[in-house]
Protein backbone atom coordinates (compact mmCIF):
# COMPACT_ATOMS: atom_id res chain seq x y z
CA UNK A 1 0.00 0.00 0.00
CA UNK A 2 1.18 3.61 -0.92
CA UNK A 3 1.14 6.80 1.46
CA UNK A 4 -0.92 9.23 -0.61
CA UNK A 5 1.81 11.69 0.56
CA UNK A 6 5.71 11.21 0.27
CA UNK A 7 8.53 12.76 1.62
CA UNK A 8 12.05 11.79 2.07
CA UNK A 9 13.02 10.89 5.11
CA UNK A 10 15.10 13.90 6.89
CA UNK A 11 18.21 12.80 7.80
CA UNK A 12 21.31 15.08 7.59
CA UNK A 13 22.84 14.86 10.74
CA UNK A 14 25.73 17.34 11.69
CA UNK A 15 27.48 15.38 14.08
CA UNK A 16 29.71 17.82 15.75
CA UNK A 17 31.78 14.89 17.27
CA UNK A 18 32.62 13.32 14.29
CA UNK A 19 33.36 16.63 12.79
CA UNK A 20 35.85 17.36 15.48
CA UNK A 21 37.60 13.68 14.87
CA UNK A 22 37.96 14.06 11.59
CA UNK A 23 39.26 17.56 11.16
CA UNK A 24 41.07 17.40 14.98
CA UNK A 25 39.53 20.82 15.54
CA UNK A 26 38.00 21.12 19.08
CA UNK A 27 36.07 24.68 18.28
CA UNK A 28 33.72 23.90 15.78
CA UNK A 29 32.33 27.30 14.35
CA UNK A 30 28.52 26.90 13.43
CA UNK A 31 27.91 29.67 10.82
CA UNK A 32 25.77 27.91 8.89
CA UNK A 33 22.28 27.30 10.58
CA UNK A 34 21.27 30.98 11.97
CA UNK A 35 21.59 30.28 15.66
CA UNK A 36 22.80 32.37 18.62
CA UNK A 37 26.10 31.89 19.81
CA UNK A 38 25.55 32.56 23.30
CA UNK A 39 22.89 30.52 23.51
CA UNK A 40 19.66 30.73 25.88
CA UNK A 41 19.17 33.01 29.11
CA UNK A 42 20.71 31.33 32.22
CA UNK A 43 16.93 31.85 33.74
CA UNK A 44 15.83 29.59 31.56
CA UNK A 45 18.00 26.86 31.77
CA UNK A 46 17.37 27.42 35.84
CA UNK A 47 13.89 27.36 34.36
CA UNK A 48 13.81 24.05 32.98
CA UNK A 49 15.78 22.41 35.64
CA UNK A 50 12.82 23.31 37.98
CA UNK A 51 10.23 22.27 35.61
CA UNK A 52 12.28 18.83 34.82
CA UNK A 53 11.33 17.66 38.24
CA UNK A 54 8.01 17.79 37.52
CA UNK A 55 7.95 15.88 34.03
CA UNK A 56 6.27 12.94 35.64
CA UNK A 57 2.26 14.60 35.41
CA UNK A 58 1.00 15.69 32.29
CA UNK A 59 1.43 19.55 31.79
CA UNK A 60 -1.38 22.07 32.16
CA UNK A 61 -3.62 21.17 28.90
CA UNK A 62 -3.28 25.12 28.06
CA UNK A 63 -0.93 27.33 27.15
CA UNK A 64 -2.10 30.47 29.23
CA UNK A 65 0.55 31.69 30.88
CA UNK A 66 2.97 31.44 28.64
CA UNK A 67 0.42 33.32 26.29
CA UNK A 68 -0.41 36.02 28.62
CA UNK A 69 3.61 36.77 28.92
CA UNK A 70 4.06 36.95 25.22
CA UNK A 71 1.22 40.04 25.07
CA UNK A 72 3.05 41.71 28.44
CA UNK A 73 5.84 41.72 26.10
CA UNK A 74 4.96 42.96 23.05
CA UNK A 75 2.41 45.11 24.59
CA UNK A 76 0.60 47.41 22.19
CA UNK A 77 -3.20 46.36 23.24
CA UNK A 78 -2.07 42.67 21.71
CA UNK A 79 -3.77 40.09 24.45
CA UNK A 80 -3.51 36.65 25.06
CA UNK A 81 -6.05 35.58 22.44
CA UNK A 82 -3.77 37.54 20.00
CA UNK A 83 -0.80 34.45 20.19
CA UNK A 84 -0.35 30.73 19.80
CA UNK A 85 2.09 28.23 20.43
CA UNK A 86 3.82 26.03 18.82
CA UNK A 87 6.83 23.18 18.89
CA UNK A 88 9.03 25.79 16.24
CA UNK A 89 8.62 28.28 14.18
CA UNK A 90 8.28 25.64 11.57
CA UNK A 91 5.29 24.24 13.15
CA UNK A 92 3.59 27.77 13.48
CA UNK A 93 3.49 27.93 10.01
CA UNK A 94 2.04 24.47 9.50
CA UNK A 95 -0.54 25.15 12.26
CA UNK A 96 -1.67 27.67 9.74
CA UNK A 97 -2.07 25.88 7.24
CA UNK A 98 -3.85 22.87 8.38
CA UNK A 99 -6.46 25.76 9.54
CA UNK A 100 -6.54 27.28 6.71
CA UNK A 101 -5.31 25.90 3.25
CA UNK A 102 -7.39 23.33 1.09
CA UNK A 103 -6.47 20.70 -1.50
CA UNK A 104 -6.22 22.67 -4.63
CA UNK A 105 -5.65 26.05 -2.85
CA UNK A 106 -2.43 28.33 -4.25
CA UNK A 107 -0.14 29.95 -1.65
CA UNK A 108 1.86 32.55 -3.26
CA UNK A 109 5.88 32.78 -2.15
CA UNK A 110 8.69 34.51 -3.20
CA UNK A 111 11.89 32.14 -3.98
CA UNK A 112 14.03 32.27 -3.48
CA UNK A 113 13.35 31.76 0.33
CA UNK A 114 13.12 28.80 3.31
CA UNK A 115 12.77 25.75 1.90
CA UNK A 116 10.00 24.17 3.92
CA UNK A 117 7.14 26.53 2.66
CA UNK A 118 6.59 24.23 -0.46
CA UNK A 119 6.26 20.66 1.99
CA UNK A 120 3.93 22.49 3.99
CA UNK A 121 1.47 23.32 0.98
CA UNK A 122 2.21 19.68 -0.70
CA UNK A 123 0.87 18.62 3.18
CA UNK A 124 -2.45 19.93 3.04
CA UNK A 125 -2.47 19.24 -0.71
CA UNK A 126 -2.28 22.57 -1.99
CA UNK A 127 0.72 23.98 -4.17
CA UNK A 128 3.19 27.22 -4.10
CA UNK A 129 3.03 29.71 -6.67
CA UNK A 130 6.58 31.00 -6.78
CA UNK A 131 6.33 35.03 -7.74
CA UNK A 132 10.43 34.99 -7.59
CA UNK A 133 11.81 38.07 -5.79
CA UNK A 134 12.94 41.51 -7.59
CA UNK A 135 16.61 41.03 -8.70
CA UNK A 136 19.06 42.38 -8.03
CA UNK A 137 17.77 43.60 -4.52
CA UNK A 138 15.88 40.37 -3.67
CA UNK A 139 12.67 42.37 -2.34
CA UNK A 140 9.13 40.95 -3.36
CA UNK A 141 7.47 42.64 -5.84
CA UNK A 142 3.90 43.61 -4.88
CA UNK A 143 2.85 44.40 -8.23
CA UNK A 144 3.69 40.85 -9.88
CA UNK A 145 2.25 39.30 -6.14
CA UNK A 146 -1.16 40.87 -6.79
CA UNK A 147 -1.11 39.85 -10.48
CA UNK A 148 -0.58 36.53 -9.47
CA UNK A 149 -3.51 36.56 -6.98
CA UNK A 150 -6.47 34.36 -8.62
CA UNK A 151 -9.15 32.33 -7.29
CA UNK A 152 -7.10 29.79 -6.19
CA UNK A 153 -5.04 31.70 -3.79
CA UNK A 154 -5.79 31.39 -0.26
CA UNK A 155 -2.01 32.46 1.58
CA UNK A 156 0.62 34.46 0.71
CA UNK A 157 3.95 33.66 2.46
CA UNK A 158 6.47 36.54 2.93
CA UNK A 159 9.30 35.57 4.41
CA UNK A 160 10.42 39.06 6.22
CA UNK A 161 13.66 39.83 6.45
CA UNK A 162 14.36 36.90 4.15
CA UNK A 163 16.08 33.24 4.15
CA UNK A 164 18.60 33.27 3.03
CA UNK A 165 18.93 36.51 1.23
CA UNK A 166 19.05 38.40 4.68
CA UNK A 167 16.98 41.30 2.60
CA UNK A 168 14.16 43.31 3.75
CA UNK A 169 10.40 44.23 2.18
CA UNK A 170 9.74 47.85 3.31
CA UNK A 171 6.93 48.94 5.02
CA UNK A 172 5.30 50.68 2.24
CA UNK A 173 5.45 47.77 0.42
CA UNK A 174 4.24 45.89 2.94
CA UNK A 175 1.12 48.29 3.38
CA UNK A 176 0.25 48.34 -0.34
CA UNK A 177 -0.15 44.68 -0.33
CA UNK A 178 -2.54 44.87 3.45
CA UNK A 179 -4.53 47.04 1.12
CA UNK A 180 -4.84 45.38 -2.24
CA UNK A 181 -5.91 42.32 -1.14
CA UNK A 182 -9.46 40.39 -0.51
CA UNK A 183 -10.56 39.43 2.93
CA UNK A 184 -10.42 35.60 1.37
CA UNK A 185 -6.50 35.66 0.96
CA UNK A 186 -4.42 35.33 4.27
CA UNK A 187 -0.97 36.78 4.39
CA UNK A 188 1.95 34.90 6.83
CA UNK A 189 4.50 37.10 7.87
CA UNK A 190 7.51 34.50 8.46
CA UNK A 191 9.12 37.05 10.63
CA UNK A 192 11.86 34.92 12.60
CA UNK A 193 14.55 36.84 12.22
CA UNK A 194 12.44 40.26 13.30
CA UNK A 195 14.72 41.06 16.18
CA UNK A 196 17.69 41.58 14.49
CA UNK A 197 16.40 43.80 12.01
CA UNK A 198 18.10 47.16 12.30
CA UNK A 199 16.07 49.31 9.13
CA UNK A 200 13.69 51.90 10.49
CA UNK A 201 11.27 50.93 7.30
CA UNK A 202 10.59 47.50 8.33
CA UNK A 203 6.67 46.99 8.40
CA UNK A 204 4.62 47.15 11.20
CA UNK A 205 2.89 44.10 11.14
CA UNK A 206 1.18 44.08 14.32
CA UNK A 207 -0.54 47.37 13.10
CA UNK A 208 -2.14 45.12 10.73
CA UNK A 209 -3.14 42.66 13.44
CA UNK A 210 -4.39 45.29 15.71
CA UNK A 211 -6.24 46.75 12.35
CA UNK A 212 -8.48 43.37 12.53
CA UNK A 213 -6.37 41.90 9.01
CA UNK A 214 -6.21 38.79 7.69
CA UNK A 215 -2.19 38.53 8.80
CA UNK A 216 -0.29 35.85 11.23
CA UNK A 217 3.26 36.66 12.19
CA UNK A 218 5.20 33.90 12.38
CA UNK A 219 7.65 34.15 15.72
CA UNK A 220 10.06 31.96 17.37
CA UNK A 221 12.42 30.94 20.13
CA UNK A 222 15.21 29.74 18.15
CA UNK A 223 16.85 32.42 16.64
CA UNK A 224 17.10 35.49 18.52
CA UNK A 225 16.41 34.27 22.03
CA UNK A 226 18.98 31.50 21.68
CA UNK A 227 17.07 28.07 22.11
CA UNK A 228 16.87 26.62 18.49
CA UNK A 229 17.28 23.07 20.66
CA UNK A 230 14.19 23.24 22.30
CA UNK A 231 11.81 23.62 19.48
CA UNK A 232 9.51 26.84 20.56
CA UNK A 233 7.58 29.02 18.23
CA UNK A 234 4.33 31.23 18.21
CA UNK A 235 2.20 32.94 16.03
CA UNK A 236 0.53 36.44 16.53
CA UNK A 237 -2.69 37.30 14.65
CA UNK A 238 -6.56 38.66 15.43
CA UNK A 239 -8.24 36.35 17.91
CA UNK A 240 -10.99 35.29 14.96
CA UNK A 241 -7.30 33.84 13.31
CA UNK A 242 -5.22 32.82 16.59
CA UNK A 243 -7.85 30.82 18.06
CA UNK A 244 -8.81 28.24 15.42
CA UNK A 245 -4.97 27.75 14.24
CA UNK A 246 -4.68 27.05 17.92
CA UNK A 247 -7.72 24.47 18.23
CA UNK A 248 -5.52 22.35 15.67
CA UNK A 249 -3.27 21.64 17.62
CA UNK A 250 -3.31 18.47 19.81
CA UNK A 251 -3.98 17.80 23.95
CA UNK A 252 -0.78 18.64 25.81
CA UNK A 253 0.84 20.32 23.07
CA UNK A 254 3.35 22.05 25.39
CA UNK A 255 5.59 20.25 27.70
CA UNK A 256 6.51 21.70 30.94
CA UNK A 257 9.80 22.54 29.99
CA UNK A 258 9.17 23.89 27.09
CA UNK A 259 6.41 26.36 28.72
CA UNK A 260 8.55 27.43 31.67
CA UNK A 261 11.50 27.95 29.26
CA UNK A 262 9.55 30.05 27.02
CA UNK A 263 7.87 32.31 30.03
CA UNK A 264 11.58 32.81 31.51
CA UNK A 265 13.00 33.80 27.61
CA UNK A 266 10.22 36.43 27.36
CA UNK A 267 10.68 37.97 30.77
CA UNK A 268 14.69 38.00 29.78
CA UNK A 269 14.19 41.28 26.82
CA UNK A 270 17.88 41.91 28.38
CA UNK A 271 19.27 38.55 26.84
CA UNK A 272 17.86 38.65 24.02
CA UNK A 273 19.56 42.26 23.12
CA UNK A 274 22.84 40.59 24.15
CA UNK A 275 22.09 38.06 21.39
CA UNK A 276 20.84 40.38 19.39
CA UNK A 277 24.08 42.81 19.87
CA UNK A 278 26.44 40.34 19.27
CA UNK A 279 24.75 39.21 16.25
CA UNK A 280 25.12 42.80 14.80
CA UNK A 281 28.47 43.49 15.80
CA UNK A 282 29.54 40.26 14.50
CA UNK A 283 28.42 41.34 11.32
CA UNK A 284 29.87 44.58 11.25
CA UNK A 285 33.34 43.23 11.27
CA UNK A 286 32.41 40.46 8.81
CA UNK A 287 31.55 43.43 6.67
CA UNK A 288 34.48 45.90 7.30
CA UNK A 289 36.65 42.52 7.02
CA UNK A 290 34.75 41.72 3.47
CA UNK A 291 35.48 45.53 2.25
CA UNK A 292 39.43 45.08 3.28
CA UNK A 293 39.49 41.92 1.24
CA UNK A 294 37.46 43.38 -1.82
CA UNK A 295 34.59 40.16 -1.19
CA UNK A 296 31.13 41.28 -2.02
CA UNK A 297 28.62 40.69 -0.22
CA UNK A 298 24.09 41.40 0.39
CA UNK A 299 23.77 43.79 3.07
CA UNK A 300 21.68 42.05 5.72
CA UNK A 301 18.74 42.67 8.20
CA UNK A 302 19.34 39.38 10.07
CA UNK A 303 21.94 37.49 12.06
CA UNK A 304 22.86 35.99 8.80
CA UNK A 305 24.62 37.37 5.09
CA UNK A 306 25.43 35.89 1.95
CA UNK A 307 28.65 36.36 0.55
CA UNK A 308 29.36 36.68 -3.29
CA UNK A 309 32.63 35.68 -4.36
CA UNK A 310 33.90 35.39 -7.86
CA UNK A 311 34.45 31.69 -8.40
CA UNK A 312 33.71 28.25 -7.44
CA UNK A 313 33.40 28.02 -3.39
CA UNK A 314 33.39 23.94 -3.18
CA UNK A 315 37.43 24.51 -2.24
CA UNK A 316 36.57 27.60 0.31
CA UNK A 317 33.61 25.49 2.02
CA UNK A 318 36.00 22.34 2.24
CA UNK A 319 38.79 24.48 3.75
CA UNK A 320 36.58 26.01 6.66
CA UNK A 321 35.30 23.04 7.28
CA UNK A 322 39.02 21.28 7.61
CA UNK A 323 39.37 24.55 10.30
CA UNK A 324 35.99 23.73 12.24
CA UNK A 325 33.79 26.24 10.67
CA UNK A 326 30.41 25.39 8.80
CA UNK A 327 28.96 28.06 6.56
CA UNK A 328 26.46 27.01 3.92
CA UNK A 329 26.92 26.90 -0.11
CA UNK A 330 23.96 28.86 -1.29
CA UNK A 331 23.81 29.44 -5.04
CA UNK A 332 21.63 32.49 -5.98
CA UNK A 333 20.07 33.89 -9.48
CA UNK A 334 22.77 35.76 -10.87
CA UNK A 335 25.04 34.88 -7.89
CA UNK A 336 26.36 31.16 -8.67
CA UNK A 337 28.99 31.29 -6.22
CA UNK A 338 27.90 32.57 -2.67
CA UNK A 339 28.06 31.59 1.31
CA UNK A 340 25.32 32.12 3.73
CA UNK A 341 27.08 33.03 6.67
CA UNK A 342 25.83 33.51 10.50
CA UNK A 343 27.50 35.59 12.50
CA UNK A 344 28.73 33.62 15.48
CA UNK A 345 31.36 34.45 18.61
CA UNK A 346 33.90 36.83 17.91
CA UNK A 347 36.79 34.25 17.72
CA UNK A 348 34.42 32.22 15.00
CA UNK A 349 33.97 35.50 13.03
CA UNK A 350 37.86 35.64 13.15
CA UNK A 351 37.98 32.40 12.22
CA UNK A 352 35.80 32.21 9.23
CA UNK A 353 37.68 36.10 7.87
CA UNK A 354 41.03 34.62 7.93
CA UNK A 355 39.85 31.36 6.64
CA UNK A 356 38.13 33.49 3.37
CA UNK A 357 41.71 35.35 3.27
CA UNK A 358 43.72 32.69 3.38
CA UNK A 359 41.80 30.83 0.79
CA UNK A 360 42.05 33.95 -1.87
CA UNK A 361 45.46 34.06 -1.57
CA UNK A 362 45.71 30.41 -2.34
CA UNK A 363 43.01 31.37 -5.37
CA UNK A 364 45.42 34.12 -6.54
CA UNK A 365 48.57 32.04 -6.35
CA UNK A 366 47.01 29.17 -8.81
CA UNK A 367 45.41 31.53 -10.82
C1 LIG B 1 12.69 32.06 7.58
C2 LIG B 1 12.57 31.01 8.61
N1 LIG B 1 11.36 30.73 9.09
C3 LIG B 1 11.19 29.80 10.03
C4 LIG B 1 12.26 29.11 10.53
C5 LIG B 1 11.97 28.06 11.49
O1 LIG B 1 12.60 28.19 12.69
P1 LIG B 1 12.26 27.20 13.86
O2 LIG B 1 11.48 26.06 13.30
O3 LIG B 1 13.60 26.79 14.39
O4 LIG B 1 11.49 28.00 14.81
C6 LIG B 1 13.55 29.36 10.06
C7 LIG B 1 14.71 28.61 10.55
O5 LIG B 1 15.81 28.68 10.09
C8 LIG B 1 13.71 30.35 9.06
O6 LIG B 1 14.90 30.64 8.55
Amino acid sequence: MEPIKTFPRLGTRVDMEAIRAETGVSEIYRMGYNESPMGPSPKVVAAIRMAAAGIGYYPPMGDERLREVMAQTYGRGLTADHFYTSLSGYEAIELVARAYLRPGDEMIICNPTFGIYNKVALLEQATTVDVPLREPDFVPDVDAILKAINSKTRAILLCNPNNPTGTMMPSADFDRLMENISDDVLVIADDVYNHFVTDPDYPDVIKHILAGKNVVRIQTFSKAYGMAGLRMGFGIAKPEIANPVAGIQRGFHNNRINMAAGVAALLDQDHLKANVKMALDGKQYIYDQLDRLDVAYIPSQTNFLIVKFNREVDSLVQSLYQKGILVKKEPLPGIPHSLRVSTTVPAGNEAFIAGVESWLRAEQGSA
